[in-house]
């Protein structure tokens, strides 16, 4: 049928009688218009021209629903109203305060079209009084050249809300035939030669797969093929050749729609009164973008067979060639119905070849799905995540995460394997750089805002990345802090502290999960039934798709779980894990498993439905490619930096100040320090495309923020390693009246794989300071890391500390803005510095010890921490009023409590108030000490009292967990805990 259409489309074409100019000339077209012809002409019907090298120039004299009646009074009262949009060479300009005067004389056009605001475009009467005068004026005003032409609109999507709709009984047929009746008259009236059928092209795709989905609001058309559609039109009907193989579409659908939109353009030139039903279009269901998700799953799913359901269930990688020239090698590796790649490249150019041959040659089309880790930004990257727990200001992690999401998905990754929330109580271990600290609350909150900020625009939308919570579960509670290894997790902590942030980020509405590479008490978390389906698929009810961790299925051997790859393959995707990422396990082995019928079809079905669903979610059937934007366009821009650097300074903790910060009257500073000159290491560990050279130095900063006030001169003293020949900087200190010494770790000492026994900073490092502290000159310590470190040694030698994580690209100015008091800092501890490594596990919410006083403590050394949780020094103070109980407190109802917490110092300030509750006897299990509830920042100013709110809902807010996963709330007493305060009350 595909093939009939395009014979009658060759054959029609050569005798379209509309104009057809000389090639060569250049063509000049003006609408007339409003919003209707800017989604017809302005956005791709240029395109469409240059690529059948037709030059030409195209006109829209814009105001927004401009009716003739308008255009007639603008012509009469010469109003100025106009916005000139003009495409010339492709380069599209806008200028306001034009006339239709000005924009008649602005060319010799060749076409100038008129068309009535199309609500009313069915209602004849609404412009027929205006429409023979505006005719006359036009003509006035152009040259004999010039042909009129009539732009026909399109009939509202069937659920439009626009209040022209109840006209025609919101009922597109009715509509549409209403704008075929006028367009009639109007071209008689009006004595059109040449009239447009953008509305019939519009009804003529809705016959297609794609159903009523050619509007974007009701009324606009569609961004991609629904503004194509009506631009073939105008191509085919101003070029006089047919558009139905034309080379240019938008570089977000595929040729198939493409193909599509072409055929329905083509169809409405021949027959402009009447709709043309795109039967080669018509289906199947799964394709059909209106059709249910559930129908277009299911649909999808009977036409698959085995080994095509088998390959949607597997990842691999693409990348890490970035030669364009061998883009076609990296592609051809590749099977076209593999499910999904992690996508290591920032090139579009490459996804698109990829998806390309996942369309265009597997037999059922289906888009593969781009993965990869965007964790603390893509191109753009900022403070890591422990860092950006620090800030407790879930709403700018949001927002960083958005434009994270931009980044990606504008270069060609559809998802990111980002938040991790694991909680992690073992500086040690490297991961926890990666998460947000060691409280499962805080770690739900700042996860569920990176779901909201990753897949906020809406997954179809080029603004978002589907988010993927990780590692699902209780990762962070490796053994000893080493990677990979064993964990113990009784049931009851399993539940409250583990999968309680899963829970809230779940809720927040990931559409994917990674399974975990440890094992969890003797079942490994990539084939723990338990976690992957009993919690999270019957409990909470997820419907998206769980990927495995890399090669975490083949694992499963090593961890004495599964004998061979075969036996893994079988027990992680009946456990849950729908997707295997690297394993090849998957590949290998579920269709003999199936076939033995050791594996129902079931199962594997469940797994490919889940995979197909988030495809859907994303839009990649209908936009399969990224449009193939410049780096400029997408990379480093203005507002991704500025949230980098706010990010940056919220989470930034002053440890200790003696009150040398902030620095004034300092005329010569020394900054010194392995990490002063240095841009690698603020970039952190998962740095993505993140380049050394685009990211700010501490000492640059330093420079810059004195500038005029200070002489900075630098001395690196010695490397990261603590190697290097101390003299230099020792004379630079004895030269100054303030050292900044710059400390830290490298990028790569955190992360994956990265475990440690000793969490102090290199002897070398911690030498340099010692000797600059012998100086007798004051000295500032910033720190730069991916944990907290053992800071017993460096804490006396110093006069300041802060604490700047790994703040990316854009951080050093806001360290430099703390240091000489332009910024008030305002992060706080979301994870405990031990005093040395020996006392981990150390973090505030344990359980309660047997014994009182001296009892159990350390002999050798102190049992506190250095720095507790929640800790962070300003530059103001603030004073904690007493705790007021808003409500009739009891445990059958939501009650509340509020705090007035005022600032008492001089300048203004950011507090987070961090509330926590205490219930001492618990007889089902023992609870921690405290544990944290609720949390605010807000900025006070100097002198004034803001008043902190906390909504408690009894169950959720003071019940605990039982080993099954159920709450419970105790009666008795319990504990309202806020900066020194502590209300006790008695419940019931
Ligand atoms: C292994 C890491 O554990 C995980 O966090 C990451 O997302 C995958 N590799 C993919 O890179």
């Amino acid at each position: 049928m595909r093939r009939f259409i395009l014979a009658l489309a060759a054959l029609f074409s050569a005798v379209l009688l509309q104009a057809a100019p000389a090639r060569q000339d250049t063509l000049r077209i003006l609408a007339i218009g409003n919003s209707f012809s800017q989604d017809a002409a302005e956005q791709y019907l240029w395109e469409l021209f240059d690529a059948e090298e037709i030059p030409v120039i195209i006109g829209n004299l814009y105001i927004g629903g401009c009716s003739l009646e308008r255009h007639w009074n603008n012509a009469e009262g010469d109003k100025a109203d106009y916005q000139y949009r003009k495409i010339v060479d492709g380069v599209r300009t806008s200028t306001p305060g034009y006339t239709l005067e000005k924009g008649l004389a602005d060319e010799p056009w060749d076409y100038v079209s008129l068309q009535q605001a199309s609500g009313q475009s069915g209602l004849y009467a609404s412009y027929e009084p205006y429409l023979k005068d505006l005719v006359k004026y036009v003509k006035a005003h152009v040259g004999k050249q010039t042909k009129l032409m009539w732009h026909q609109t399109w009939a509202y999507s069937q659920d439009a809300g626009h209040r022209d709709f109840p006209k025609y009984d919101r009922n597109q047929d009715k509509m549409y035939s209403a704008i075929m009746n006028a367009s009639r008259k109007a071209m008689k009236d009006g004595r059109f030669r040449i009239l447009i059928p953008s509305g019939t092209a519009i009804q003529n795709g809705r016959t297609s797969y794609l159903g009523d989905t050619f509007n974007r609001d009701g009324y606009h058309l569609e961004r991609t093929y629904g503004r194509y559609t009506a631009a073939c039109a105008w191509f085919e009907t101003l070029s006089g050749q047919s558009v139905v193989g034309n080379a240019w579409h938008p570089d977000t659908i595929g040729p198939e729609i493409a193909g599509l939109c072409q055929e329905a353009a083509h169809a409405a030139c021949l027959a402009p009164y009447r709709v043309t039903e795109l039967a080669a279009y018509a289906g199947p269901a799964y394709k059909n973008p209106l059709a249910p998700e559930a129908l277009r799953v299911e649909d999808l799913l009977s036409r698959m067979d085995l080994r095509e359901k088998v390959m949607q269930l597997n990842q691999y990688t693409l990348g890490t060639n970035d030669n364009v020239n061998n883009i076609g090698d990296a592609v051809k590796k590749l099977a076209p119905e593999l499910g999904s790649v992690i996508y290591f490249n920032e090139d579009p150019a490459l996804r698109n070849a990829m998806q390309k041959k996942a369309m265009e040659e597997s037999r059922l089309g289906i888009p593969l799905l781009f993965g990869y880790d965007v964790i603390h930004g893509f191109k753009t990257i900022y403070q890591i995540s422990l860092g950006q727990a620090c800030s407790w200001n879930p709403a700018l992690v949001e927002q960083m995460c958005s434009l994270a999401a931009r980044e990606a998905r504008r270069s060609g990754v559809d998802w990111t394997f980002s938040p991790m929330i694991d909680v992690a109580r073992d500086p040690r271990w490297g991961r926890v750089s990666e998460g947000y600290g060691e409280d499962p609350f805080a770690n739900g909150i700042f996860g569920a805002a990176s779901v909201h900020g990753y897949q906020g625009a809406g997954l179809t939308s080029l603004d978002a990345v589907a988010s993927c919570l990780k590692h699902y579960v209780g990762y962070g509670a490796s053994e000893a802090g080493r990677d990979y290894v064993y964990t113990e997790i009784s049931r009851p902590t399993l539940w409250n502290t583990y999968l309680l942030p899963y829970r809230m980020s779940v809720e927040a509405g990931t559409h994917t999960l990674m399974s975990s590479f440890n094992d969890i008490s003797g079942v490994p978390g990539s084939a723990n039934r338990y976690t992957l389906t009993e919690v999270l698929r019957d409990m909470w009810g997820f419907d998206g798709l769980v990927v495995s961790d890399w090669n975490a299925v083949a694992q499963l051997i090593y961890q004495g779980y599964s004998a061979d790859l075969r036996e893994a393959s079988a027990a992680a995707l009946s456990a849950g894990v729908d997707m295997d990422m690297m394993s090849k396990g998957y590949d290998k082995h579920l269709e003999e498993l199936v076939d033995s019928g050791e594996i129902p079809m079931e199962v594997v079905d469940e797994a490919v439905r889940r995979v197909l669903r988030v495809k859907f979610r994303l839009g990649l059937f209908e936009n399969p490619y990224t449009p193939e934007s410049a780096p400029s366009e997408r990379f480093l821009l203005p507002d991704a930096l500025e949230t980098a650097s706010e990010l940056a300074a919220q989470s930034m903790v002053l440890l200790k100040n003696n009150g040398i910060l902030p620095l004034q009257k300092v005329g010569k500073i020394a900054v010194v320090g392995p990490l002063a000159d240095n841009g690698i290491d603020l970039l952190g560990n998962w740095k993505a495309h993140g380049n050394e050279a685009d990211a700010d130095r501490l000492l640059a900063g330093i420079t810059r923020e004195f500038a005029g006030k200070a002489e900075v001169r630098h001395a690196v003293g010695c490397d990261v390693d603590g190697k290097g020949d101390f003299s230099e900087a020792v004379a630079l200190a004895r030269w100054s009246d303030v050292v900044i010494l710059c400390l830290g770790e490298r990028y790569s000492w955190s992360g994956e794989n990265t475990s440690r026994t000793s969490i102090a900073l290199p002897e070398g490092q911690e030498a340099l300071l010692a000797a600059l502290k012998e100086t007798g000159k004051p000295v500032v310590v910033t720190l730069t890391n991916g944990r907290p470190l053992e800071l017993c040694r460096v804490e006396p030698l110093c006069d300041a500390i802060l604490e700047t994580w790994q703040p990316g690209v854009n951080g050093a100015g806001a360290a430099a803005g703390i240091l000489s008091g332009r910024i008030n800092p305002s992060g706080k501890l979301a994870i405990t510095f031990p005093y040395v490594t020996g006392q981990i596990p150390i973090y505030y919410n344990r359980h309660k010890s047997g014994r009182r006083g001296t009892q159990g403590l350390y002999k050798d050394t102190t049992s506190d921490p250095l720095y507790p949780f929640g800790y962070g020094l300003s530059y103001t103070t603030f004073s904690y009023g007493d705790i007021r109980v808003v409500g009739n407190a009891s445990l059958k109802e939501p009650f509340a409590v509020e705090v007035p917490v005022t600032n008492t110092g001089a300048r203004d300030g950011m507090e987070s108030v961090l509330w926590f509750v205490s219930d001492p006897f618990c007889s089902v299990v023992t609870r921690p000490e405290k544990e944290l509830k609720c949390f605010e920042k807000r900025l006070i100013k100097a002198g004034e009292t803001e008043v902190f709110r906390f909504e408690i809902d009894p169950l959720e807010d003071l019940g605990y967990m039982d080993g099954d996963g159920q709450q419970f709330v105790e009666s008795g007493e319990f504990h309202i805990l806020v900066g020194d305060k502590d209300l006790k009350l008695n419940l019931k």
